[in-house]
């Protein structure tokens, strides 16, 4: 057995590309380690879980439908997870299990590499979605204090809910789709959290772009496909696009240097993954 031994706790877990992200990372930096894949079903994460505590993981990431309820079944939370009341990352610390949320740091890293930190707080931003993404982009976000924060959810309750979690500096309001889209020139980063755009639904657009201005970012989490069929509208109607790639790898480098105290190699991992998915299933 490797003497790191990480993984990824899901289900169904399908392709994952946590796997050679990180297996690539330990293979570069030396690291006795290995990532599987676990794919474990909802009653059984308590098992799971046990599992990996008596075989001395080092770790793990952990994926739909647990980032909730492993909660349960781990030892204490970083302020990350409690904030954002989800984990996606465990800790081995001693003997205990720690719970971390590198979700939303991941976004704001990726942010990062296309606005600063001043536009990030000068912005007007609009997140599409209230669910467990959108939880960890809100909180990371609210902590920069950008000058507004609107929310739009399917289930506007849900919305409701997440801005009552935030109580930083930001300005949180949750507004009903039509009235955010006729506003739709006061935002400077418009974030879509939720699935519209994702196979099979490739051609469709979570957010109208009329009116949209022509500094504005649209930043998108999914990365496959590639470029959805709103960032594709949004980049040749000449705006700025960012993928959820950037994402996923900060998350997973952010979670690698939890569990080795080692920084991975962010661009090397961005390579693999934008070598494996970008140009297919393009919309
Ligand atoms: P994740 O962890 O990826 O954020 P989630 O917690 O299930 O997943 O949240 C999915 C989000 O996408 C929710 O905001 C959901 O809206 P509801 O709260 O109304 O369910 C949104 N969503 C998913 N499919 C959608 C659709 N077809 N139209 C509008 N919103 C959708």
């Amino acid at each position: 057995m490797p003497k790191t031994l990480l993984g990824l706790i899901g289900h169904p877990l399908g392709h994952s590309l946590s796997p050679q992200m990180h297996n690539e990372q330990f293979g570069r930096l030396g690291i006795d380690g290995y990532y599987h894949l676990f794919d474990i079903r909802e009653e059984e994460l308590e098992k799971g879980v046990q599992a990996l505590r008596q075989l001395g993981a080092a770790g793990f990431n952990i994926t739909i439908p647990h980032k909730v309820n492993v909660m349960n079944y781990i030892d204490r939370l970083d302020p990350s997870a409690e904030k954002i009341g989800a984990v996606n990352t465990v800790v081995r610390e001693k003997d205990a299990l720690v719970g971390y949320n590198t979700d939303g740091e991941g976004y704001l890293e990726s942010l990062l590499a296309i606005r600063s930190l001043d536009q990030i707080k000068n912005a007007n931003i609009l997140v599409i979605g209230a669910g467990g993404a959108a939880r960890a982009v809100c909180y990371a976000l609210s902590l920069r204090g950008p000058e507004s924060i609107t929310i739009v959810n399917r289930t506007q309750e849900k919305a409701e809910q997440l801005k009552s979690h935030l109580k930083n500096a930001a300005a949180v309001r949750v507004a009903a789709k039509e009235e955010a889209e006729s506003r739709n020139h006061e935002f400077d980063i418009l974030i879509n959290t939720t699935s519209i755009g994702m196979s099979p639904e490739i051609n469709k657009s979570p957010w109208s772009l009329e009116n949209v201005k022509a500094s504005a970012l649209c930043s998108d989490l999914i990365y496959n496909p590639w470029e959805t069929r709103w960032l594709k509208d949004a980049r040749e109607a000449g705006l700025d696009t960012l993928n959820g790639s950037g994402m996923f790898v900060n998350q997973g480098a952010l979670a690698f240097k939890y569990w080795t105290g080692e920084e991975p190699d962010r661009q090397a991992m961005q390579a693999l993954v934008e070598d494996h998915l970008k140009g297919e299933n393009n919309a």
